[in-house]
């Protein structure tokens, strides 16, 4: 192993550590049943690809219980979350994963999923509420000459991961460029009750070390890999999201003609998913200029609105981007560093900058219902999708919360404004505008019978408009600040559940 890492001495510079080079299968074999494993990876970004992998292998080849509590940034790539989960490995997850495979098994309640802020579940380790980490799997570009750990293609939480747990394995990952290094910032909040306060007054500030700072000596093994993240899975944008685009932009350009937002827009924030980062591409066609981006994953809108002279700065806690972006934007990577920042997700999350800086918050919802009450995670109000992800931490202390959707899914079966919503993310209280391709309502400072109004005759899809009016109306009659036929208010649900559609005339139908 000692000529294995000399090969390496540009990737693992500090001397005291080459020494713990080994394979995946070893390092594995650190983690023991029952543990609780803290690892790097956000939005499939930065993840550690080879030692989850060596671990299901493991689990697999003994037969013997191996299940562990798995913490991550958010979501993983290559498939980890499937390989552990259908290896067994996964007695319980948090905060955020977009896994189909993990998915169908935390729906059936074999894997216990915690879905959390993205802000929060480093807060609530130091605190000692989660229990202790026992071993941190992170990703790196390098190991610095005092033992600082570069991190790779995403931050997220591997910082305190590394600094929490007892023992942390590195992966180095010679297919992640040595040019990453220097565009992270790290900064640990100290302990309470003698916190200081969180010093980024612009996106751009730089606040913290560019490496993850811990003695070398917690270091316990370095796996040599060599693949690239996966690519983002997010679709091109279509005819509705070009329309969502326009109506938030024409609502922009009245909030700054209305005095209410300077030319130069607050930054923005924009969540993950095929919606958002085609509602972000859209603004490359927009008046606004100089604008930056204060958000949590950097897809490839980014890189266009950079491209397009659009963006002067973007901070977030990952790049997470298309196949085809992949090789543009880490090639040339020189072109972009000095307008871009990797945070850890409590910072990139932060409810004090969030508030500070003001920012435009653009989230996806699955469903909205009359009042402006979003559920972004559980289909039919019982079943998971990803997580709430960071869209609650931004949503709560943005100057501006928007959550946008398509007026209808699974080719209008499915209506995204309901009467009630069935599971809910973010409340009317934290929601200011929502916008679907056919119109925008502005809640702010609106009653909850003046919501239902402008909800019900701006964003429904004419497919459904009627039965929502007939459902308010209806409503009205109970009375009430936020007037509701309880007996009816699942009946959407209900109805797609028994017949497949929410439709009135396709239940009269089946
Ligand atoms: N009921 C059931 N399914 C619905 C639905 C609804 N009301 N609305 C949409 N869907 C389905 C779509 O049909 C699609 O299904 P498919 O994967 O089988 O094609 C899927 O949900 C994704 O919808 P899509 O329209 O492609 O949007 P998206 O890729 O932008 O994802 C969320 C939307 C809500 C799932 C996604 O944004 C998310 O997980 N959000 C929560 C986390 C978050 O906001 N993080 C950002 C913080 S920075």
């Amino acid at each position: 192993m000692e000529r294995l890492s000399s090969m390496y001495e540009d990737r693992i510079r500090c001397a005291a550590v080459r020494g713990k080079v080994t394979s995946a299968a070893a390092a594995a074999a650190l983690i023991h049943d029952g543990m609780r494993v803290g690892a790097s990876g956000f939005t499939r970004a930065g993840d550690a690809k080879a030692v989850p992998v060596a671990l299901a292998e493991r689990a697999r080849q003994e037969g013997k219980p191996l299940r562990i509590t798995l913490m991550t940034g958010a979501s993983l790539g290559h498939d980890v979350d499937r390989t552990l989960t259908e290896a067994g490995v996964l007695a319980r997850r948090l905060p955020f994963q977009v896994d189909k495979t993990l998915r169908d098994a935390i729906n059936r309640g074999e894997v216990m999923f915690v879905d959390q802020h993205l802000s929060e579940t480093v807060e609530m380790l130091r605190a000692n509420q989660l229990g202790k980490l026992d071993v941190a799997i992170i990703e790196a570009v390098a190991i610095t000459e005092t033992g600082g750990i570069v991190p790779s293609t995403s931050v997220g939480n591997s910082a305190s991961f590394a600094i929490l747990a007892d023992k942390v394995i590195v992966e180095i990952n010679l297919a992640q460029p040595l040019a990453l290094e220097g565009l992270h910032d790290i900064w640990i909040p100290g302990r309470r009750p003698n916190r200081e306060p969180l010093p980024i007054v612009h996106p751009r500030d730089r606040v913290g070390a560019p490496v993850i700072e811990i003695p070398p000596e917690k270091i316990a093994a370095i796996v040599i890999t060599n693949m690239a993240d996966s690519a983002s899975t997010v679709l091109p944008a279509d005819e509705e999201t070009e329309q969502i685009a326009g109506h938030l932009i024409e609502f922009l350009q009245h909030e700054v003609s209305r005095g209410r937002m300077p030319a130069r827009l607050p930054p923005l924030q924009a969540g993950i998913g095929t919606i958002a980062n085609a509602v972000l591409a859209g603004f490359v066609k927009s008046p606004f200029e100089a604008f930056e981006i204060y958000s949590e994953v950097l897809q490839d809108s980014t890189f266009d609105l950079m491209d397009a002279d659009k963006v002067t700065f973007a901070s977030g806690a990952s790049i997470t981007l298309s196949a085809a972006r992949h090789a543009q934007v880490f090639g040339n990577l020189d072109r972009y560093r000095d307008r871009l920042v990797l945070r850890p997700q409590e910072v990139s999350n932060h409810p004090e900058v969030i508030r500070r800086l003001g920012l435009i918050a653009l989230n996806t919802a699955l469903e909205f219902d009359i009042y402006g009450n979003v559920n972004s995670t559980h289909v039919g109000g019982t079943h998971m999708m990803n997580g709430i992800g960071g869209s609650g931490d931004f949503a709560r202390n943005a100057s501006c919360a928007i959550f946008a959707t398509k007026s209808i899914a699974k080719g209008g079966r499915i209506s995204s404004v309901v009467p009630m919503v069935p599971h809910c993310d973010h409340n009317e209280h934290d929601v200011d505008v929502v916008v679907t391709e056919q119109g925008l309502a502005d809640l702010r400072g609106l009653a909850p019978r003046e919501r239902a109004v402008l909800i019900v005759e701006k964003c429904v899809h004419p497919l459904y408009r009627d039965m929502l009016r007939d459902y308010y109306r209806d409503a009205l009659k109970q009375g009430g600040q936020t007037p509701h036929r309880l007996e009816r208010a699942f009946s959407w649900h209900t109805r797609l559940n028994e017949t497949g559609s929410m439709r009135e005339e396709t239940a009269a139908l089946a």
